[in-house]
């Protein structure tokens, strides 16, 4: 049911992300779109190919927000509702971006034909309820954070490198409103709902595995390891859904250094002992959570896990 008049609290974590996105919108204007390509031309013609089921993610993104806020102002959510009107406009600005880096790169993306099994994935997270869409939409974030990642890292004065950081600070919003949003409903849900949603996160791993097998060639010439990009991914997509409560609920000891004690899981302790400590530096700021945490990009890189070792 509409509510006329909703209560609004200041404290809530869904509005105070409302008014960060709002503080935090830019637009294609203000990309400087000379900046250099750093791809010779078959490299670009492999970042337009495996940067295309991003690019679907975005708009599908879009779209999709669409369909769910109406889903949450029904459901007197209002303001998972005024979170989500920022959430379409970041991914519609999204959309537009790779739209004209398209043009920039001279290439297409791989056509709608050559992505079936992602295409039927979006349209079917569309014809699901708000769960489904908010847990689908996480996983194909956390793909596109991972993919965005690589090249925010490696090319940082390139145009697609800085592209890559503006699109990550707004992907840093959207999946800590999709995990918390998620943490507050999966409660509430039937054994047989719950399952659906481990599917869907089976099913989206299995078609990233397929298409990227597909696309290896392009990832070499890009100097990416696929499969350790994949590997990677799935180990945290089963971490978020362990977090949100889809693989057992984890411990209060699992916030703050138990997560960073999660990610180095493995290394020495060396290691680990060096993150907390970067961690415990910045435990004043909010979020303070290592997934949404603008230190984690550094905590968790390769230079600090080899500085350590
Ligand atoms: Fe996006
Ligand atoms: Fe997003």
């Amino acid at each position: 049911m509409l509510k006329m008049h909703p209560k609004l609290d200041d404290n809530d974590l869904f509005l105070r992300l409302f008014h960060k996105g709002i503080k935090a919108q830019w637009s294609v204007e203000d990309v400087t779109w000379d900046d250099p390509l750093q791809f010779d031309s078959q490299q670009a013609r492999s970042l337009a190919r495996l940067l295309s089921p991003v690019y679907l993610g975005e708009q599908s993104a879009m779209i999709g927000a669409s369909v769910a806020l109406p889903q949450m102002a029904m459901a007197g959510q209002t303001s998972a509702q005024l979170y989500l009107s920022s959430f379409l406009m970041d991914e519609a600005r999204h959309f537009e971006v790779l739209t004209r880096l398209y043009t920039r790169l001279e290439s297409e993306p791989l056509q709608i034909r050559e992505l079936p099994t992602m295409l039927r994935y979006h349209n079917r997270l569309r014809q699901g309820d708000r769960i489904d869409w908010v847990w689908g939409i996480l996983i194909s974030d956390i793909f596109a954070k991972n993919f965005y990642q690589q090249f925010s890292r490696s090319q940082p004065e390139a145009l697609f490198g800085k592209l890559s950081l503006r699109i990550l600070q707004d992907e840093s919003r959207h999946q800590a409103f999709a995990e918390n949003y998620l943490k507050q409903m999966i409660p509430s849900l039937s054994v047989d709902r719950v399952r659906v949603l481990q599917e869907m996160k089976d099913e989206l791993m299995d078609i990233m595995d397929t298409m990227y097998g597909r696309l290896n060639d392009d990832a070499m010439r890009l100097g990416l390891d696929g499969r350790e990009f994949l590997d990677e991914l799935r180990a945290e997509i089963e971490y978020k859904a362990k977090r949100i409560g889809l693989d057992g609920n984890l411990s209060s000891d699992d916030e703050g250094s138990g997560t960073v004690r999660k990610v180095f899981q493995g290394l020495s302790s060396n290691v680990f002992q060096k993150a907390s400590d970067l961690t415990s530096k910045f435990e004043a700021l909010w979020p303070s959570r290592c997934d949404t945490c603008f230190v984690a990009l550094l905590c968790r890189s390769r230079l600090l896990q080899t500085a350590c070792s």
